[in-house]
């Protein structure tokens, strides 16, 4: 989904930069890989530290897609799509035309972007293109599926809010129910891929990258928020997560239509027995009207915010002077991320929360190079320490598509120290290799920081961001 491409969008072209920061910071290899493994050992014990509660039960929504993956120049060449003699930016996709102009533009520029196209008959000609290609890969999209496979995958019992083709359903892990019917297709994300330096007429990609287009149905209206609200009681959860909320970002509805189904969503928020906790999953939303309303309906209800290193600065972009921030560092430094949390975390305890009797306890970000998480104390959200190293050991082992970690493909990218705050005079944490995960109090919060032992083989990037915070969430309900 929307975020899948973001995500994919950031950690590419954060590669680039670890690669060039690999070259450069690299001592001997004997001394590297000494320290890789006291930090890998250290970090399989903080995680084990912690032990499931018995089979917790999950509650998993909205939304389900499945992402085609391809080479965008080729399908190009098979349509013959031709490069445009200029490159132009548009909200949606109505014709072959602006297609190719908008894929010029974000092409030129190797930026990420995910775009509607608003004309079902080009995107199935193009799919008929797809599925002739051999190189294309098909695999299981959205937050909330990937979310699901995750905490089945540990163990919980889940209750996954989806309308899914029969297709979909057989990859879903077992111990997950499905709410919505069956459906006969699902919402496919087209994802073109292309390289560093290639060429298509006169444009030339900077770097390597992605554009995304989808023409879904089911998603942007939350289809299966009625099915999952109706099961939701019974199903009686411990914890309630919500994603795949981008899926509206720039999708033609029609007048007061999104707010609508919004509002629904709150009511079902609303309901939700206070003993249960909640946790959003933010992705990249790119159009102001949509984020603001996701900040009245959704996050006044939300116990817990999970986000990687460019949300967590739109969020705080969003909640300090109301703007949307599309491009961010993508390799922050600790004490940047720190004070965006501390600020948007003071914010969101003091916001009008419209009633709700929720307050913000916990907030994870996820960036490459470490995790961070804050919890409030006496939340009832357990095993902070233990969770950041989980989920820092899940960011490997997905990227690198492996549970055991091969220190031959890993590097640390966290200095010696870092500094807690760029406030002058802030102190500074030593990084010790063998208690690799730091936590520490402030005000009626704890902080852990873990660092991320990052894979430098890739193999999968697609749905990094929600397996790592799932991993995160299960240790801490
Ligand atoms: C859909 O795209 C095709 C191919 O560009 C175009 O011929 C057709 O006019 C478009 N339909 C609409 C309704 O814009
Ligand atoms: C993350 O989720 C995807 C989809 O459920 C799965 O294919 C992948 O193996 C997961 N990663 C890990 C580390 O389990």
């Amino acid at each position: 989904m929307a975020s899948t491409g973001s995500v994919v969008g950031g950690i590419v072209s954060v590669l680039v930069v670890v690669a060039a920061l690999y070259y450069v910071r690299q001592p001997p290899d004997a001394i590297l890989r000494d320290r890789l493994e006291k930090v890998l050992l250290s970090l399989l014990k903080a995680e084990k530290k912690a032990s499931l509660a018995s089979k917790p039960r999950v509650a998993v929504g909205l939304g389900a897609c499945q992402d085609a993956f391809v080479d965008g120049l080729e399908l190009f060449d098979r349509y013959n799509l031709t490069p445009p003699a200029l490159s132009a930016h548009y909200d949606s996709i109505h014709d072959h035309q602006e297609l190719a102009q908008m894929f010029a533009y974000f092409f030129n520029h190797g930026a990420a972007a995910e775009r509607y196209m608003d004309n079902i008959t080009l995107f199935r000609d193009l799919m008929d293109i797809v599925y002739k290609m051999p190189n294309a890969r098909f695999e299981l999209g959205g937050n909330a599926p990937v979310m699901a496979n995750r905490f089945a995958a540990e163990g919980c019992n889940v209750l996954l809010g989806a309308h899914l083709s029969t297709g979909l359903k057989e990859v879903m892990r077992e111990g997950i129910t499905v709410t919505g019917d069956e459906i006969e297709e699902d919402d496919i994300h087209l994802i073109l891929e292309y390289p560093r330096q290639s060429s298509w007429g006169k444009y030339i990609s900077p770097r390597a990258n992605r554009f995304i287009i989808h023409s879904d149905r089911n998603n942007p209206s939350l289809n299966s928020l009625e099915s999952f609200s109706g099961m939701l009681r019974d199903f009686n959860p411990s914890l309630v997560v919500v994603g795949g909320i981008q899926m509206m970002d720039n999708f033609p509805f029609s007048a007061g239509e999104r707010e609508s189904r919004l509002r629904l969503l709150q009511q079902m928020l609303v309901s939700i027995p206070a003993e249960q906790k909640t946790h959003f999953e933010l992705a990249s939303f790119t159009e102001q009207a949509l984020f603001e309303e996701v900040l009245r309906y959704i996050v006044p209800y939300m116990d817990s915010l999970g986000m990687n290193e460019q949300e967590l600065p739109n969020l705080y972009s969003m909640l300090h002077g109301g703007k949307i921030t599309l491009i961010s560092d993508p390799v922050p430094r600790v004490a940047t991320v720190l004070d965006h949390m501390r600020k948007v975390w003071a914010t969101l305890q003091k916001a009008d929360t419209g009633g709700s009797k929720r307050r913000l306890s916990r907030l994870h970000v996820h960036t490459l190079a470490f995790q961070a998480i804050m919890t409030k104390k006496d939340s009832g959200w357990k095993n902070t320490m233990s969770a950041a190293a989980k989920a820092s050991l899940t960011a490997n082992r997905h990227v690198c598509g492996s549970p055991k970690i091969d220190l031959g493909k890993a590097t640390v990218l966290m200095d010696d120290s870092f500094s807690t705050s760029r406030k002058e005079g802030s102190s500074r944490i030593p990084f010790k290799e063998n208690r690799p995960v730091s936590c520490w109090e402030e005000h009626d919060y704890e902080i852990c920081i873990a660092p991320v032992l990052v894979c430098t083989e890739v193999r999968q990037t697609a749905g990094g961001g929600d397996n790592i915070s799932s991993a995160g969430l299960v240790l801490q309900i």
